[in-house]
């Protein structure tokens, strides 16, 4: 039980009803559990009419109007989908992934993981930042390992994890490194696996490789969807780069300008696995105009030349 909080009674549910659709209509389950309004009660994670308002008290800016920083927030995505949040700056996604934690509450509104109404910390998520926050004085070893020691299951199978995990990464030959003897990419990876250590269903990534050069993050983002097929876990990514979005995601959700609500939803029907080279695909491109167009960068019509 202290192992996966959220594979409660609601959780079971939500995949008892799935296993129940695979049977009766094998190879269906997808599109079925898809239909937006009809099943949406089931699917893994339902973020639905999200509002978040600061009180003018909580803003550090000595404001006296309350800060809407979410209006109106909703989608969905199933078990193990890669769901990207793409919006501009200030719109609210840190938040909304907070609110998803249960780090902080939601004013109005419903978030639900895998059955269960998220209030507090669920305890059965990774949560990986734009800065590694890695702690300088341990070895790259034991920051992966934190949160099995917070949960008291630091045992020899969690190390065997952690070293399986930065094996993965690239990164066997420095677990005994500190942090700072480690690029921005390399410390990234390693906040990755401290992310994924405990086996969580649900991944929170908050612009992980904002802060990376273009190369390394493009070698991160085929590194995640690596791990992602791995772990099977599925991941909510926040970026503000459009091409990252489209080549990581089954689906972004592109949001409007503070305060946030949901401008559109592009599914991105790209096959797995992805490589670079579909960034040069006609599918890519017109997912890369529709995202224009959502997030207004360019007019819905475009204007003959
Ligand atoms: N803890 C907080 N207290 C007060 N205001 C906040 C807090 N966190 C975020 N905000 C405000 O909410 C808005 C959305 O912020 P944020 O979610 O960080 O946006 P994003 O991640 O999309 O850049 C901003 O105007 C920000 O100043
Ligand atoms: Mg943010």
């Amino acid at each position: 039980m202290h192992k996966r909080p959220l594979a409660a009674r609601g959780a079971g549910q939500w995949r008892s009803a799935k296993a129940l659709v695979e049977k009766q209509e094998p190879g269906r389950t997808a599109a079925i559990f898809s239909i937006k309004g009809v099943h949406s009660d089931m699917a893994f994670g339902t973020i639905r009419n999200v509002r978040k308002v600061f009180a003018a008290s909580e803003l550090a800016s000595g404001s006296t109007e309350p800060v809407v920083a979410l209006d109106d927030a909703s989608f969905e995505f199933d078990e193990g989908q890669l769901v990207a949040l793409l919006g501009p700056s200030g719109c609210g996604k840190t938040t909304l992934l907070r609110i998803m934690a249960g780090l902080i509450q939601k004013t109005s509104g419903s978030v639900m993981i895998g059955g269960r109404e998220v209030t507090e910390p669920l305890g059965d998520y990774g949560f990986v930042f734009q800065q590694p926050s890695l702690m300088p004085w341990r070895s790259v070893l034991d920051n992966v390992l934190f949160t099995m020691e917070i949960l008291k299951r630091n045992d020899r199978a969690a190390r065997e994890r952690a070293t399986h995990l930065l094996d993965v990464v690239g990164l066997s030959g420095f677990m005994q490194a500190r942090p700072h003897q480690l690029s921005g990419g390399m410390q990234q990876r390693v906040a990755l696996c401290r992310a994924l250590i405990h086996q969580p269903k649900l991944l929170l990534m908050d612009e992980p490789f904002g802060a990376l050069d273009e190369l390394t993050r493009l070698e991160m983002n085929d590194l995640l969807l690596r791990i992602r097929k791995e772990t099977g876990a599925s991941v909510v990514f926040v970026t503000h780069s459009i091409s990252e979005a489209i080549y990581l995601a089954d689906k972004v959700i592109v949001f409007s300008r503070r305060p946030a609500r949901v401008a559109t939803e592009i599914p991105i029907d790209l096959p797995y696995p992805r490589n670079q080279q579909i960034r040069f695909t006609p599918a890519f491109t017109q997912a890369e105009r529709l995202a224009s167009i959502a997030l207004g960068v360019i007019p819905p019509v475009e204007s003959a030349a």
